[in-house]
C-alpha cells in the first residue's frame, strides 16, 4: 500500500530527542523551547514566535489574548477543521461561517465582505494545504474597520505569500506541529506574534494566566496570578525534536513542492477533460506542498473513486465534514444544508492524493496513471 502520509523522521531527530533526554530536558519551556523559538522565529522573519501544546491551543491562546467574548462575532470558512471554530465557541462569541472558493478552497473575500457587522471581531483566515488568499488585502480590509486578524496557518509551515511567511500577517498567526503536517513533533503548535503589545499577554496566558516568565528571568521573588490563562507551554524534550525538524524544514517542503508539481502536470490532462479541477492558487501564493487534491466532476462517486484505489494499493482521504452542516452547526449556529453551496459540493468530491517525502517517482506516475484509468472509465 501506498501511504498517504508519512513523517519525515530520521535518524537527526532521535539524536535530539536523546541528547535532550541525557541533559534531562524533560521540562517544560525551558532552553531547548527558546532554542526551537528562536529558529522558528529566524526562519519566518517574525519579531516573536512561542511555542504551544498543538496548533488547537495556538488558535484558542489568540482568541484569548483578544479578549474576544460573549456578543462578538468572528468570521471563518465552514470548510475547515473544528478547532478554528471550537477557539471561537470557547470565549463564548459566535462563529460566522463564509464561503470558499473552488480554485483555491481558501475563503471567499466577497463572502467575507458581506458577512462582517458591527458585532465582527476578528477573521480567521484558513490557509488550506498551505496556501493564502490575498491575505495582503484581507489585512488592509480589516484593520480599516479595526477588526483583527487570526491565521489559522496550521498545515502552512514554510508557505510565504509575496515572499512574505503565511502567519506573520495578522495580529496573531497559528502553526500545527501535529503528526500529519510537513514537519511536527507528534502534537505541538506555535502562535506567532505580530503586535508588539500582544506579546507579554501571550506569555502570561501560556502560563497559566501567571507572570512565571518573569520568575524565570530572575527578574521576581515569586510569580503570581495576574490574568487569565491555561497550560500551553511544551515541553523541552519536544521542542528537541521540532528542532531537528527545523533543519529540515527546506529540504522536506521542497521535495514536498517537487511531488505537487508532478501531480499537477500529471493530472492536467483530466482537468482539460472537465473530469476533475485542480488547486489554481492566487498566483502571490508560494505553497508548501502540504496537500494535493482534485476535485471530482458532480456526479462521480468520490467514496467510490478512493475505495478503488485503495484496493490498487493507494490509500488517498477526503477532507472536511464542512461546519456548517456538521450536528453542532446545524444545531447551536443553526445552519442549514444548502448554505455554502461550493463549501459542500467540495466537501463531497474532494479528494487527497498521498503527499509525503518518501514518495518515489515511480510512485507518483503509478498513482497518476491509475487515478486517470479509473477517471476515464478504463478501470
Ligand atoms: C486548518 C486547521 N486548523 C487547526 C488545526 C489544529 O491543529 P492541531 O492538530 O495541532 O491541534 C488543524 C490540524 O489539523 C488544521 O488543519
Amino acid at each position: 500500500m501506498i501511504p498517504y502520509f508519512v513523517p519525515t523522521i530520521g535518524r537527526s531527530e532521535k539524536k535530539a530527542v536523546s541528547r535532550a533526554l541525557s541533559k534531562k530536558g524533560i521540562k517544560g519551556n525551558g532552553e531547548l523551547c527558546r532554542e526551537a523559538e528562536e529558529k522558528l522565529k529566524g526562519m519566518l522573519g517574525a519579531s516573536s514566535v512561542f511555542l504551544t501544546t498543538s496548533g488547537t491551543h495556538a488558535l484558542e491562546l489568540a482568541l484569548m489574548a483578544l479578549r474576544i467574548k460573549k456578543g462578538d462575532e468572528v468570521i471563518c470558512p465552514s470548510f475547515t477543521f473544528v478547532s478554528t471554530a471550537n477557539a471561537i465557541i470557547r470565549q463564548g462569541a459566535r462563529p460566522v461561517f463564509a464561503e470558499i472558493e473552488k480554485s483555491t478552497l481558501n475563503m471567499d473575500l466577497d463572502s467575507l465582505m458581506g458577512r462582517i457587522t458591527k458585532r465582527t471581531r476578528a477573521i480567521i483566515p484558513v490557509h488550506y494545504g498551505g496556501f493564502s488568499c490575498d491575505i495582503e488585502r484581507l489585512v488592509a480590509v480589516s484593520s480599516k474597520r479595526g477588526i483583527h486578524v487570526v491565521e489559522d496557518a496550521a498545515q502552512a509551515i514554510g508557505a510565504r505569500f509575496n515572499e512574505r511567511h503565511l502567519g506573520t500577517f495578522g495580529d496573531l498567526g497559528c502553526i500545527s506541529f501535529h503528526s500529519t503536517k510537513n514537519i511536527t513533533c507528534g502534537e505541538g503548535g506555535a502562535i506567532v506574534v505580530n503586535r508588539k503589545n500582544l506579546q507579554n499577554t501571550i506569555k502570561i496566558m501560556r502560563e497559566k494566566g501567571t507572570n512565571r516568565f518573569l520568575y524565570l528571568q530572575g527578574k521576581i521573588k515569586k510569580y503570581t496570578w495576574i490574568d487569565i490563562g491555561s497550560s500551553f507551554v511544551v515541553p523541552d524534550m519536544l521542542a528537541a525534536l521540532l528542532s531537528a525538524q527545523l533543519d529540515r524544514l527546506h529540504a522536506i517542503n521542497k521535495k514536498r513542492r517537487a511531488i505537487f508539481e508532478l501531480y499537477e502536470k500529471g493530472l492536467r490532462a483530466l482537468e482539460k477533460k472537465g473530469l476533475i479541477a485542480l488547486p489554481h492558487p492566487n498566483k502571490n501564493s508560494y505553497g508548501n506542498g502540504h496537500i494535493f487534491w482534485i476535485l471530482l466532476r458532480k456526479g462521480l462517486s468520490r467514496d467510490n473513486v478512493i475505495k478503488k484505489l485503495r484496493k490498487r494499493g493507494i490509500e488517498c482521504t477526503h477532507h472536511y465534514v464542512p461546519l456548517h452542516s456538521s450536528p453542532f452547526g446545524s444545531k447551536y449556529l443553526g445552519y442549514r444544508p444548502g448554505d455554502f453551496p461550493i463549501t459542500e459540493e467540495v466537501a463531497k468530491g474532494l479528494i487527497r492524493l498521498p503527499l509525503h517525502t518518501y514518495l518515489s517517482y515511480s510512485d507518483i506516475r503509478h498513482i497518476i496513471a491509475n487515478v486517470a484509468e479509473l477517471l476515464e472509465g478504463r478501470g
